[in-house]
């Protein structure tokens, strides 16, 4: 029987943002996770209910109040902006709804660009961004710009960019929200190809049910909880 070891453990997490005296929102209160390494785990719930917050702070993007994070066994939450700025270059992959290209850059700079700043040198950074967008099938599509491709060749941009540095895990904030059916299947499939040919892990963000059907776990958050973040679910078939 295959173990199951866990990747990303979140613990008692709150959030507030304080935008001044007196006023402010726990984005997250007493949320919990834990996921495990190699799979495809979706995060559902309602506009507002801390989906962003949650895995803008798993992903290292940013601090938490209190609570625990935990990332491929090593404690996260209390390192230093400077620790915390080369994990996400090295250990994390992020993909956005809007894709977030650099504008002026080619396919192929929009990923160097990632390599380089994880310390890659320009030549082995040109390597590793070539090998990744041949991998999401855009080796033809190197030298065009952004606004030169439609929204899902954009998006596979996006996704090679956050693989170029062979992370743990790839994160994505709603990554086929801003993608017609069509596309939107094509880079579902695509992350579903990538997690099985190389064991990293997704963790999706996602308010389509067709999406989050295809995901080996669904997480669903409600008023900064995570409803279900904790031990093994039923349906999965794998109970305690
Ligand atoms: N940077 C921020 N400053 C202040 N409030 C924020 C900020 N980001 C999110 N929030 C608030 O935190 C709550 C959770 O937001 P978010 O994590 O974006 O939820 P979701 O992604 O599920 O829609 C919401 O009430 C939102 O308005
Ligand atoms: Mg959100």
């Amino acid at each position: 029987m295959q173990t199951l070891e866990t990747i990303i453990r979140g613990a008692g997490i709150h959030k507030r943002y304080v935008m001044g005296k007196d006023n402010y929102v726990d984005a997250l209160q007493d949320a919990s996770v834990e996921i495990e390494k190699g799979q495809m785990v979706a995060v559902m719930g309602p506009s507002g209910s801390g989906k962003s917050t949650l895995v803008h702070i798993l992903g290292c993007l940013d601090s938490v109040n209190s609570g625990e994070v935990w990332l491929d066994g090593r404690r996260v939450d209390k390192l230093s902006r400077r620790d915390l700025a080369q994990l996400r270059r090295t250990e994390v992959g992020f993909i956005f709804q809007t894709f977030n290209l650099v504008p002026s850059f080619t396919a192929l700079e929009n990923v160097m660009l990632a390599a380089e700043y994880a310390g890659k040198s320009r030549r082995e950074a040109r390597e590793l961004a070539r090998t990744a967008l041949a991998q999401v099938g855009l080796a033809d599509r190197e030298d065009h710009k952004p606004t030169e491709l439609s929204g899902g060749q954009q998006q596979r941009v996006a996704i090679a960019r956050a693989l170029v540095n062979s992370p743990k895990v790839i994160f994505g904030d709603e990554p086929t929200g801003n993608l017609d059916s069509a596309s939107s299947t094509e880079i579902v499939d695509m992350m579903h190809r990538i997690n099985r040919d190389t064991g990293t892990t997704f963790v999706l963000v996602t308010h389509d049910p067709d999406v989050a059907a295809t995901c080996d776990r669904v997480f669903h958050m409600l008023d900064g909880r995570v409803a279900n973040g904790n031990g093994r679910h039923a349906e999965d078939g794998r109970a305690d």
